[in-house]
């Protein structure tokens, strides 16, 4: 699995307590990171090629792309590309955000780069043509979380001023279109109103790699504990001490890789 960086650690989190006997390679492009503001070339031709470096380097049955914006550019050319089925996640937050609206007025925020990309707006009109979607980006939200600023009155001012559009569009649910932000639902939530569901993909996303494993007929059982091996292309130290914090005592070491 992969992301830009180590947000897509909380899509880790839920396959590992899912599918606990599985190994996962994390791949968290630091060095590269954000691809929210990048443009979707760039974010395709980065996608391309880590999905060939853990083809080549690790042998995977399955590639879980564990980012909005990556999910959002690239995935289709990822499954053209490789023999192994490739999992985003797009599809399993649509989904699991379909599955709690009653009014059938929703909203999902994400990046510059995940909203300009239609491709949310696309599989709505696929899924659920009836649903009524508002899409919104929200440029500064991964900063704020990166700093560690999740509770401060900047952050929550900025919230005001994104989700006014949400706000205005009455929804009853709203998906968190990008790793960062279920470490903003406090202040998201405190903006949005009780009445309003926050729904994140990581618990999603796991359940359809599970159902894509069981398919393949590909489950590991047995043959010694499962290997976790976490790599990061920028500083692995920084990758390893906000790593833990999102993912637990899995995360013991990180290796680094030079593109
Ligand atoms: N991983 C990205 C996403 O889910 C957020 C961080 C970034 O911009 O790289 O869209």
């Amino acid at each position: 699995m992969f992301d830009s960086g180590f947000g897509g650690l909380t899509v880790a989190r839920a396959l590992i307590d899912l599918l606990p006997n599985e190994h996962v390679v994390y791949f968290g492009d630091t060095a590269r990171y954000p691809y929210g503001p990048r443009t979707h070339e760039e974010v395709r031709a980065y996608a391309v090629q880590i999905t060939e470096w853990l083809v080549e380097t690790h042998d995977p049955k399955m590639i879980v792309v564990a980012c909005n914006t990556a999910s959002a550019v690239a995935l289709d050319d990822l499954q053209a590309m490789v023999d192994v089925p490739v999992i985003g996640v797009l599809e399993p937050g649509l989904r699991s955000l379909l599955k709690v609206t009653v009014t059938g007025r929703v909203a999902m925020i994400g990046t510059v780069g995940t909203v300009a990309s239609g491709a949310y707006q696309r599989l709505a009109a696929t899924l659920a043509p009836d649903v009524d979607l508002t899409c919104a980006a929200c440029p500064g939200f991964v900063e704020f979380v990166e700093r560690g600023e999740t509770r401060s009155d900047q952050v929550h001012v900025l919230a005001e001023r994104l989700l006014a559009p949400v706000q205005d569009a009455k929804v009853d649910s709203l998906l968190l279109g990008c790793t960062h932000y279920p470490f903003l639902a406090r202040t998201i939530g405190d903006v949005m109103g009780r009445d309003v569901v926050l729904v994140s993909s990581a618990d999603e996303t796991a359940f359809e790699v599970q159902r894509s494993i069981e398919a393949l007929g590909a489950d590991r059982e047995g043959g010694g504990p499962p290997v976790r091996r976490f790599v990061s292309s920028g500083d692995v130290e920084t990758f390893a001490r906000l790593g833990r914090q999102l993912l637990g005592p899995e995360l013991d070491s990180v290796e680094a890789h030079q593109w």
